[in-house]
């Protein structure tokens, strides 16, 4: 059986929403109090068991580098004080895991930023976070969840929650036969439907598990909505050709890309993450 030991972090994005913080700095650099999006992001693959970290950037992205890296002038001058705590737990991440990185040139949109990634996986199944969605969770991270339930089944995994119906414009939807608790057989999938028109009220949000047959399936996706290369085009044909599972995973998320999400995050991790720490 293979085991997913990669993650893939679609980050090439412009962050217009965000704008002009976004002009010169990546979105998935925008902190939680302290500690940028994409590190939750990792995190959340390390605690699955996954320590390939592959990333796509573009232009403008080069912080994002910097910050899995070690940064000598800054830990010498912050050794032996109070402060060298502070980057004890990236300096775990750095030396627990590897990270690599290309480029995708073109914004043709997530499913081609994933395509773009295809260099850094391989032949093998691989989870995907966009980092701009945050999740918090009571025990396991939704990676883990999802990881477990990819072992039991061995396919492509999409996460999901309940949205209100008016908000299904924003997303990807699926529809399906629900074949335990919290775990449908993706039947329908469309990329952000008008309320009319959505097959459900569940929404897939940035966490999936991936089969890499995907990619073959990605090279032949046309684009799609906003002319863009939709990762839910390609899913649906995966879904018809061998099956896709959608899992209502168990936690909270945070949109993190609309500015009302970051806010919401920002004083839930406040309070929640950052004081009891
Ligand atoms: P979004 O739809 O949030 O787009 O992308 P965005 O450009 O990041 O943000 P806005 O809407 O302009 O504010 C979802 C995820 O897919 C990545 C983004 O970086 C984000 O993680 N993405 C999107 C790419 O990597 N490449 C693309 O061409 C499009």
């Amino acid at each position: 059986m293979s085991k997913v030991k990669k993650c893939l972090f679609p980050a090439a994005g412009y962050g217009t929403r965000f704008l002009p913080v976004t002009k010169s700095m990546p979105k998935e650099m925008l902190p939680l109090v302290n500690k940028p999006l994409i590190q939750y992001g990792v995190e959340e693959a390390m605690q699955a068991g996954i320590s390939g970290m592959a990333i796509v950037t573009g232009r403008g992205k080069r912080a994002l580098e910097d910050h899995f890296d070690i940064s000598y002038e800054l830990e010498h001058q912050i050794a032996g004080t109070s402060k060298e705590g502070a980057l004890t737990d990236i300096r775990k991440i750095i030396e627990a895991c590897t990270f690599s990185y290309t480029r995708q040139i073109e914004m043709k949109g997530l499913g081609h930023a994933i395509l773009t990634g295809e260099t850094l996986i391989g032949l093998e199944p691989f989870a995907v976070v966009l980092a701009d969605d945050y999740c918090v969770t009571e025990a396991d991270g939704v990676l883990a969840q999802m990881v477990a339930l990819y072992e039991k089944h061995q396919c492509s995994i999409v996460a999901i929650e309940e949205v209100p119906r008016d908000e299904t414009y924003k997303y990807g939807v699926i529809a399906g036969e629900e074949i335990e608790p919290g775990v449908y057989r993706v039947s329908e999938m469309v990329e952000k439907p008008a309320p009319e028109v959505a097959p459900s009220n569940l929404a897939i949000i940035g966490r999936y598990v991936l089969t890499p047959d995907i990619f073959d399936i990605l090279r032949e996706t046309p684009p799609g909505r906003n002319n863009e290369v939709q990762i839910t085009d390609a899913l649906m044909t995966q879904a018809q050709k061998g099956g896709v599972l959608a899992y209502k995973f168990k936690g909270r998320r945070f949109d993190c890309g609309s500015i009302e999400g970051f806010m919401d995050a920002s004083n839930y991790n406040y309070t929640n993450v950052y004081k009891k720490a």
